[in-house]
C-alpha cells in the first residue's frame, strides 16, 4: 500500500529517494512519483507504470534536488492516473505525499473552493496540500500542526514548501512514519527498510506527531502540540534487496524457505517457557482466563488454527476475531482476556485500531505475534513473540503464516504448561516435533512436480471449492484465499460437514473440490463427505495423509503427505496449497507477486 519517502540534504537526493520507493514497491501500489525544490520551484514526475519507469523519467529530465518527497500510490480516492499520483501541488509553491484516508475531505473540500482554490485531482490529498497552504505564513512546520487539527481520518504526509528550501515537515495519524537521522540530512519513511544504505538511525513518530527536518535538526511536537522527545534506534538489521536467485518469483521462493523460517522461529530452549513472550508474560499468563485473538486476512486464519490448539492443549477459551468487525462492534469486553494479535507487518490499519478499541475497553494484557520487531504492534502491546520468516516480499503470505502457526503453538503449548494440562512427557514430544518440522516440511515440497500436473488442470477452471474439518476447515480457508488473491479463481472453502447444507448445489464436473485429509479423529467423517461429491460427479482433488487409504480412483485424484503430524499436521497441509495456488497462477500467467488490486501492507482502513 502507499509509501512515503522525503529526504532534506546538501546533495543530490533524487536516487536516494527513488531507490527508497523501490524498497517500498513490495507493499503494492499502482503509480508512483517524486518531487523536489530545484530553482527555488517544486518540480516532480510522476509515473502510472513502475517505479523503474519514473527512475527513467527523472535521469531523461535531470530531475535533481537537495530538497524532496516521493511516493508509491495505492489508489483510494480517485483512479490510478497521473493526475492523481502524489506528489500532489498546492499552487505550485506547496508539495504532498499522503499515505490514508481523510474522512472529511468533501467538507473541507467546500471549505476551501469556497477560498478560491481549484482541485486538479480525485484525491482526498489535495484536500491536505491547500488546507496546509491556505494556513502558511512562513512557517510549514506550524501550519502542518493546525491542519492536522481539522484532519478526521488516517494519514502519514510528508510536505515541502518553496519558500523553506532545506526543510520537510511529516505527520503521522493512524500510518506509520518514521525519522531517519544522518550526518548533516535527514530523512522520512513509511518504514526503516525504506532508508536502508542511508542511514540506521530511527525515531519511530507516535501517533498523533507532527516533525520537522532540516539538515542539522528534526524536532518533534506530539498530539497535544508539545514539543516530545522520541528515542533514537539503530536498527542495523536492513540490509541490501532481497534477490530471487533461482525462483521465478517471490512467492516460490518464499514457500521453498519455509523450512529455514520455521526452524528460525521455533524457539532454541528445551521447555515452553513465559519468558519466550517477553518480561512480565508469567504474571500476565497467571492473571488471564481467556484469549481474543484480532487480525486480518492470512493472518486471521493462522488464528483460527491456534484456537483448536489453544482449546485443545492449553483448555483456555479463545475467540477469534476479524480486527475490522470486532473495532466497530458493541462487545462484552473482559480484562481477564489477554488480547493477541498476529500480523506479519505490524502495521495493518485495521489490526492496529482494533488493539486500541481493546486497550480503550479495558484490556491491559496484549501480546503481538509478529514478523516485524520494530513495527506499531510490538511497540503498543505488553508482550511479544516475533516469527523469524525474513522479508516477506509476495503479496500472498506463506511464510509468514506457518511462522505465525509456529508461535501460536508454542503460545498453546505454553499456556498448557502453566495450566497444567500438558506433563513433561508431553512437553518434550512437542519440541522433539517442532524440531522436526524442518524436515517434514522439505519432504512435502519435494511434492511439487505432481501437484505442478493439477495445477494445469486448475488453470483452466473458473471455481473451486475447498474442504477441511476441524483443525484443518482453516487451512481450506487459507487454501482457497492463496487462489483467488494470486489465480483470480473464484474459490471458496466450507468445514466439509457443511456441505450437504449449501455447496453441494454447485458440484459439477467444472467444479474442482480441494480435500485437506490428515489422518486425524475427523477421516472417516471426511470420507463421507468426499462420496456425496464423487456420487454427484464431481472432481476432488485430496491431499491425504500416507496412511489415510484414500487412494486414486474415478474423480477422485489423491497425493500422499509424506507423514501424519498430528496437531502440527496444518502447518504441513498448507504448503501443497500454497504451491497449488502458486502453480495455477503461473499457468494462467498472472503478476503472482502483485496481484492485481491488492497491497502486501493494508496501512488504510
Ligand atoms: C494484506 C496482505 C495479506 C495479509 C493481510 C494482513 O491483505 O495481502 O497477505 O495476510 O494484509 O496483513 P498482516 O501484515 O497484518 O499480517
Amino acid at each position: 500500500m502507499c509509501g512515503i519517502v522525503g529526504a532534506v540534504a546538501q546533495r543530490n537526493i533524487v536516487s536516494v529517494l527513488i531507490e527508497g520507493l523501490r524498497r517500498l514497491e513490495y507493499r503494492g501500489y499502482d503509480s508512483c512519483g517524486v518531487a523536489v525544490l530545484a530553482g527555488g520551484e517544486p518540480k516532480r514526475a510522476r509515473s502510472v507504470a513502475r517505479v523503474a519507469d519514473l527512475d527513467e523519467q527523472v535521469c531523461e529530465t535531470r530531475l535533481e534536488g537537495v530538497t524532496g518527497i516521493a511516493h508509491t500510490r495505492w489508489a483510494t480516492h480517485g483512479a490510478p492516473v497521473t493526475d492523481n499520483a502524489h506528489p500532489i501541488f498546492s499552487r505550485n509553491e506547496l508539495a504532498i505525499v499522503h499515505n490514508g484516508i481523510i474522512e472529511n475531505y468533501e467538507t473541507l473540500r467546500e471549505m476551501l473552493r469556497g477560498k478560491g482554490y481549484e482541485f486538479i485531482s480525485q484525491t482526498d490529498t489535495e484536500v491536505i496540500a491547500h488546507l496546509i497552504h491556505s494556513l502558511y505564513h512562513g512557517d510549514l512546520f506550524a501550519a502542518v500542526r493546525e491542519a492536522t487539527g481539522h484532519l478526521h481520518g488516517a494519514y502519514a504526509i510528508a510536505v515541502l514548501h518553496k519558500s523553506q528550501p532545506h526543510t520537510v515537515v511529516g505527520a503521522r495519524q493512524g500510518s506509520p512514519l518514521v525519522v531517519g537521522l544522518g550526518e548533516g540530512e535527514n530523512f522520512l519513511a513509511s518504514d526503516a527498510l525504506a532508508l536502508a544504505g542511508s542511514t540506521d538511525r530511527f525515531m519511530f513518530l507516535e501517533e498523533g506527531d507532527v516533525c520537522e527536518l532540516t539538515l542539522e535538526k528534526v524536532r518533534v511536537f506530539d498530539r497535544d502540540g508539545k514539543p516530545a522527545e522520541r528515542d533514537v534506534r539503530q536498527v542495523a538489521a536492513y540490509g541490501g534487496a532481497v534477490e530471487l536467485g533461482p525462483y521465478r518469483h517471490f512467492m516460490q521462493k518464499e514457500i521453498f524457505e519455509q523450512p529455514r523460517a520455521i526452524s528460525d522461529t521455533i524457539p532454541q530452549s528445551d521447555v515452553f517457557d513465559a519468558s519466550l513472550f517477553g518480561e512480565g508474560a508469567a504474571k500476565a499468563f497467571e492473571e488471564i482466563d481467556s484469549l481474543l485473538v484480532l487480525a486480518c486476512g492470512t493472518s486471521y486464519y493462522s488464528g483460527l488454527t491456534a484456537k483448536y490448539w489453544l482449546e485443545s492443549i492449553a483448555k483456555i477459551p479463545t475467540q477469534v476475531e476479524i480486527a475490522s468487525e470486532y473495532r466497530y462492534r458493541d462487545s462484552v469486553p473482559n480484562p481477564k482476556s489477554l488480547v493477541v494479535v498476529i500480523s506479519q507487518s505490524g502495521e495493518t490499519a485495521d489490526t492496529i485500531a482494533a488493539l486500541k478499541h481493546a486497550q480503550s475497553l479495558g484490556h491491559t494484557h496484549t501480546l503481538a505475534v509478529c514478523n516485524v520487531a520494530t513495527s506499531a504492534m510490538v511497540r503498543m502491546t505488553e508482550l511479544s513473540f516475533l516469527t523469524h520468516a525474513g522479508r516477506e516480499i509476495g503479496v500472498a503470505s506463506t511464510k509468514a503464516f506457518t511462522t505465525q502457526l509456529v508461535a501460536l503453538f508454542v503460545l498453546a503449548a505454553t499456556l498448557g504448561k502453566l495450566r497444567g494440562h500438558i506433563s513433561a512427557k508431553q512437553e518434550a514430544d512437542y519440541i522433539r516435533q517442532l524440531r522436526h518440522l524442518p524436515a517434514a516440511l522439505n519432504s512435502v515440497l519435494a511434492l511439487e512436480p505432481q501437484i505442478i500436473a493439477w495445477s494445469e488442470e486448475f488453470s483452466r477452471k473458473e471455481n473451486a471449492l475447498f474442504l477441511g474439518r476441524g483443525l484443518h476447515y482453516p487451512i481450506a480457508l487459507e487454501g482457497a484465499l492463496k487462489l483467488k488473491e494470486i489465480s483470480y479463481i473464484h474459490a471458496e472453502a466450507y468445514p466439509a460437514g457443511e456441505l450437504k447444507h449449501g455447496p453441494l448445489a454447485l458440484v459439477t464436473e467444472a467444479m474442482p473440490v480441494v480435500t485437506v485429509a490428515p489422518n486425524d479423529a475427523l477421516l472417516e467423517k471426511l470420507k463421507s463427505n468426499i462420496q456425496e461429491v464423487r456420487a454427484r460427479g464431481g472432481q476432488l482433488y485430496v491431499f491425504a495423509d500416507a496412511d489415510t487409504k484414500i487412494l486414486n480412483d474415478e474423480g477422485l485424484h489423491v497425493i500422499r503427505m509424506p507423514e501424519h503430524y498430528g496437531l502440527l499436521s496444518p502447518i504441513l497441509h498448507v504448503v501443497p496449497l500454497q504451491l497449488l495456488a502458486y502453480h495455477t497462477a503461473c499457468s494462467r500467467g498472472t503478476d503472482v507477486d502483485k496481484p492485481r488490486n491488492l497491497a502486501k501492507s493494508v496501512t488504510v482502513e
